[in-house]
């Protein structure tokens, strides 16, 4: 098994990231090495890592060196020890994220998510999801939901648990439909999903509430898209860095005659709750 090591500037480190959550996105070891440097690694067999010229292409002028080392047969077990359960509270609502490997928490008060992600984005750790995931614990369950850009199914997983209904989720990944279905079947919640390009041209579903932790661009292409049917009654937005929330806020509120209700930031991203005008 091989470890594969990005390290990059440290003042550029969160954009470097985003690119290479495009390329690796099961997640990411994310190791401080200095004031200066910060080290990105993914585990894998030699076919199935990243290109060279990929990685070099996502970390561009920020790039430090590429370190690769083969690594002990216990390399499963290092990358479980770094996908550990996130506690979220917001809004009056509490809900772990766990993967399967970590027992269950007994307390009653605590809703509880397990999400494998498989070959898809999504353990809960991520800025942008745990960023999504308390914008949605603040928000009344009312009607249907889509999540666009499912990955692991986990902001469609918890939107079934705390009560929304239908739950449909996106993807143009065979591999997040899969983690998606496998997922909401191990938190034994009805949740669809399939798959499905967002820059395929055409309009995107729709619901109540609808879930895009995306990019900008994206998110950018799917605002100019439109929504087919009614468009949703409250959007969550995230996969946004700080920079670019106010462009993104100001286009769908422009497009769509939103409002933008609350906007949550940690570290270098940004998340939106965007809902009906005034
Ligand atoms: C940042 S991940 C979000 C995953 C999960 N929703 C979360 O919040 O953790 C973005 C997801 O969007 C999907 N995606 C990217 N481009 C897409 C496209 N053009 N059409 C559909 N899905 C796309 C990726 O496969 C990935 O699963």
């Amino acid at each position: 098994m091989i470890r594969l090591a990005v390290r990059v500037d440290r003042a550029d480190a969160e954009l470097v990231l985003a690119e290479l959550l495009e390329l690796a996105p099961s997640g990411v070891e994310e190791r401080q090495l200095s004031e200066t440097t910060v080290e990105y690694a993914v585990y894998g067999a030699s076919g199935e890592l990243p290109a060279l010229p990929d990685l070099q292409a996502a970390a561009g002028g920020s790039l430090v060196e590429i370190v690769t080392e083969t690594v002990a047969d216990d390399w499963d077990q290092r990358w479980k020890a770094f996908h550990k359960p996130i506690t979220l509270d917001a809004g009056g609502r509490r809900m772990r994220v766990r993967p399967p490997w970590e027992e269950a928490n007994d307390d009653a008060s605590l809703l509880d998510l397990v999400i494998d992600p498989g070959q898809a984005f999504g353990t809960g750790a991520h800025a942008t999801t745990r960023l999504c995931l308390e914008l949605l614990l603040g928000v009344d369950p009312d009607g249907g939901c889509i999540d666009l850009g499912c990955g692991s199914g986990v902001l469609a997983i918890a939107a079934a648990k705390l009560g929304w209904a239908p739950v449909a989720g996106f993807d143009h990944e065979a591999e997040s439909v899969e983690a998606t279905l496998g997922n909401a079947a191990a938190n034994s919640v009805a949740v669809s999903a399939e798959r499905f390009d967002l820059r395929g041209g055409g309009p995107v579903p729709s619901a109540e509430l609808v879930l895009a932790n995306l990019l900008r661009p994206i998110l950018l292409d799917l605002c100019d898209a439109g929504f087919g049917g009614p468009p949703p009654r409250l959007l969550i937005l995230s996969g946004l860095l700080t920079g670019e929330a106010d462009e993104v806020a100001t286009r769908f509120v422009e497009a769509h005659g939103l409002t933008e209700i609350e906007r949550r930031s940690s570290g270098e991203w940004s998340a939106l709750l965007l809902g009906p005008g005034l």
